[in-house]
């Protein structure tokens, strides 16, 4: 028999060298860690009592992230050589997962000192391949992802502000002579977007100012959609190196995901994403891929 497991979530890996591993993965595959976490673990290690002093840290990247432990001999996390240590995975009940795990003939090698002797928090179960899975108690997923999402953020500045106009044309010549400002070719566009309603696709119609950054930027839309027009400021808007994982920062910072730019393939967060704060301001996410477009837009051609 089997046991079905949701989508994994990491794969472990037992390193000796936990900051040097971590340098070493950023520069090779571009990856960024959470702050490491240290601290006294007591285990069940085959039965046995084991503390150790436990250092690890994940991939901010994922699912599925990559997990790096500091090695500790005498625990479940003896060197490894390299190769993957265990694959992690959220399940919602965790007695009853290990349960199933067991009764599929896999052996409970560790979990934390439950004063029954029971599951908690986690355990790794192994296969007479040596293949080792760790189930994680779901009741933990809520404190794990504030603590990854507490990781560095790739945000870098802001590189525009941003009106909502009810005639481009109009605003371009207004705040071209009020403000000194010259404008990027103005661009049309049908956007794609999710929004709590459902997914939609508006027009708009948009320009920047050439001056910058910060760049003035005007948009036209559509009644009824996040761009009709509105007095004062409609949003500041930051460059991005890593849309999704800043997006997923700032929501989990208090700045709820108002919308999401969707690709052609439905993927979502694409391009851009819009943020409110409790306060009323709306901030825009644009992701750095699309930076070289913008400054060929800025020297005079179109946008794409
Ligand atoms: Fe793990
Ligand atoms: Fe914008």
């Amino acid at each position: 028999m089997s046991i079905e497991l949701p989508e994994m979530h990491h794969f472990g890996i037992v390193v000796p060298d936990l900051d040097g591993a971590m340098d070493d993965l950023s520069s090779q595959l571009g990856l960024t860690w959470a702050p490491v976490r240290h601290g006294e673990r007591t285990v069940r290690h085959h039965g046995r009592l084991v503390t150790t002093d436990l250092r690890l840290t994940y991939s901010m990247e994922g699912p599925p992230h990559l997990e790096l432990i500091g090695q500790a001999r005498g625990t479940p996390w003896e060197p490894t050589g390299g190769g993957i240590h265990h694959a992690g995975f959220w399940v919602p009940d965790l007695r009853g997962a290990g349960r199933l795990l067991a009764r599929a003939g896999m052996t409970l090698e560790a979990t934390y000192d439950a004063e029954d002797g029971g599951l908690l928090g986690f355990a790794y179960f192994t296969d007479v391949n040596g293949f080792r899975v760790e189930i994680l108690d779901d009741s933990r997923r809520q404190s794990f992802d504030e603590w990854l999402a507490g990781g560095p953020g790739h945000i870098a500045g802001i590189s525009h502000t941003a009106l909502a106009v009810p005639d481009l044309e109009t605003a371009m010549s207004f705040y071209g002579d009020a403000l000194g400002l010259t404008w990027a070719r103005p661009q049309q566009r049908a956007i794609s977007i999710r929004v709590a309603a459902g997914d939609l696709t508006t027009e708009i119609r948009f320009t920047y100012s050439r001056q910058g950054p910060p760049h003035l930027e005007l948009i036209e839309g559509a009644a009824g959609t996040v761009w009709a027009p509105v007095s004062g400021l409609h949003h500041i808007g930051l460059w991005s190196h890593r849309l999704e994982i800043d997006a997923a920062r700032l929501q989990h910072r208090g700045m709820s995901l108002e919308v999401a730019g969707l690709s052609r393939s439905g993927r979502q967060p694409s391009g851009f994403t819009y943020h409110r704060s409790a306060h009323g301001l709306r901030v825009e996410l644009v992701d750095t891929a699309s930076q070289p477009a913008f400054e060929r837009w800025f020297a005079g051609g179109d946008l794409r």
